[in-house]
């Protein structure tokens, strides 16, 4: 299955994301994670990328269509894929399009997950990440009162673009750049949405749900 996770920072993507590619077995394909291991791995990608995510602005179009094609072009991409965060805008919704047709597949499916901007703010004050495993937590919904992640036992760090400003910015910047999205697949017929509100797993089961019907 070729899915796209579309939602505003903090709708819950990287959450639901690593939730829902294990339950299709799909590797996860996070554009936000590949710039944040170039980042740290001190790449010349990461330094590029670093001074657009500081601000909570997009990395632009031709970096990151490239790294994805890259990524898409790997062995455990060729029997569907779920993608975080990409695309982000019409242009890269259209660069992605063409680059399937050309290899003869397309999407089957792009779930938006709706959640509003209070909810965001809260989600993103409080997210921690593990620096081992990726796993996402929360500090109050998930009563982290350590920095040790409960899977690995890595150390938990906070996003430098989780500040309140850049949070709000990223915001704009979704509803700028990234909401038309919404329109773009709904006119393709393949847009389907689910609330992102209540509990993690009522989130994955909601999502299962609205996925099944698209399986082949
Ligand atoms: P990216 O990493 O993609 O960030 P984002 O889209 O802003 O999304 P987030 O990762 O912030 O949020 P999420 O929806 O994944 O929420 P999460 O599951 O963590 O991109 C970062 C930057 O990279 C961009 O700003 C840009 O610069 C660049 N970039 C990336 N892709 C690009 C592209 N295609 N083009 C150009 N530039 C690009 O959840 C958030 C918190 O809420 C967590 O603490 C979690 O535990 C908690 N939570 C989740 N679900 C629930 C729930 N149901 N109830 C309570 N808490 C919950």
């Amino acid at each position: 299955m070729r899915l796209v996770l579309v939602g505003p920072p903090g709708a819950g993507k990287g959450t639901q994301a690593q939730f829902i590619a294990s339950n299709l077995s799909i590797p996860k394909i996070s554009t936000g994670d590949i710039f944040r291991a170039n980042v740290s791995g001190g790449t010349d990608l990461g330094k590029l990328a670093k001074t657009y995510m500081d601000r909570g602005d997009l990395v632009p179009d031709e970096v990151t269509i490239a790294m994805v094609r890259d990524r898409l072009s790997e062995d455990d991409a060729q029997d569907g894929f779920l993608l975080d965060g990409f695309p982000r805008n019409v242009a890269q919704a259209e660069i992605l399009r063409d680059m399937l047709k050309d290899w003869g597949l397309a999407l089957d499916l792009v779930l938006e997950l709706v959640v509003d901007d209070d909810e965001v703010v809260r989600r993103l004050a409080g997210r921690r990440t593990c620096s081992q495993c990726g796993r996402i937590w929360h500090v109050d919904f998930d009563d982290k009162k350590d920095d040790r992640c409960d899977a690995c036992g890595g150390t938990l760090f906070q996003r430098d673009d989780d500040k309140e400003e850049t949070v709000r910015h990223r915001l704009e910047v979704y509803q700028q750049q990234t909401a038309p999205l919404v329109s773009y697949y709904a006119a393709e017929q393949i847009l389907v949405g689910v609330d992102a509100t209540g509990p993690v797993e009522e989130v994955t089961r909601r999502a299962m749900d609205a996925i099944r019907p698209y399986m082949a």
